[in-house]
């Protein structure tokens, strides 16, 4: 195993032993609710969206559910989470899935891709966590780990995209499941441990394997990110 499958695993065990217990991390939650919580999560705090999640899939369970009212009624349920936008494009979405595909969420990137309101990040994150697909999912929080644990420098800066995924990618252990949890666990590692400003890494299970950490926690120099 290279440095890079070992930090994978490493992550996935970590995370296996105990992650928060978010619901859509839940067995057998309907990919629909893994859609449906990627859009909220696009840009409202996870502590948020946990109850608002529950009412719409108590309200709306499958697509065609939420397909067949009107796309004012989905903007009005979506309310204080900000941002109507994405409660328009996930009434888009919802009509493209119960049109094209029988009323199931596509488990396909391309396929998913092509839902209106759904980017590279939201795509990934569906086929990987309601599908279990060995895909790469790259956010912010992924981005940062990556820098510092395999780049070694403390910011991740301007998007890599492509590096970025091919570096994920070779992280990811070759069973499905596995690649699953590092998947996941990357993502809960930058936002719960690794984060941007106060890097826990006495709980960091990547303490000994950090390329950040081994160089001494170099300042960053590098390119500011956009903003
Ligand atoms: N933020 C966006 N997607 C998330 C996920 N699947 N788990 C935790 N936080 C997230």
């Amino acid at each position: 195993m290279g440095a890079d499958a070992a930090i994978g695993e490493r992550v996935a065990a970590w995370f296996a032993s105990g992650h928060r217990p978010l619901p859509w991390r839940a067995p057998g939650y309907p990919a629909w609710g893994v859609l449906v919580s990627e859009f909220m999560l696009q840009q409202t705090p996870v502590a948020r969206v946990i109850p608002r999640l529950a009412e719409w899939l108590a309200r709306w369970p499958a697509p065609a559910d939420l397909a067949a009212v009107p796309a004012g009624e989905a903007v009005r349920a979506w309310d204080r989470l900000g941002y109507p936008r994405r409660a328009l494009n996930l009434h888009a979405a919802s009509v493209a899935i119960t049109e094209r595909h029988g009323g199931i969420v596509p488990s396909d990137v391309d396929a998913l891709l092509a839902l209106p309101g759904v980017g590279p990040y939201t795509a990934r994150a569906v086929a990987a966590f309601a599908y279990g697909i060995r895909v790469p999912v790259v956010d912010v929080n992924v981005r940062r780990v990556l820098a510092r644990a395999v780049r070694g420098v403390g910011e991740p800066g301007p998007a890599r995209t492509n590096e970025e995924l091919a570096v994920m990618e070779t992280l990811l252990p070759a069973d499905p499941e596995r690649a699953r949890l590092a998947n996941a666990g990357v993502m809960e590692l930058g936002q719960t441990v690794c984060t941007a400003r106060t890097p826990d890494c006495a709980r960091c299970p990547l303490v000994d394997h950090c390329a950040w950490r081994d160089a001494g926690y170099p300042a960053y120099t590098g390119p500011a990110a956009p903003r």
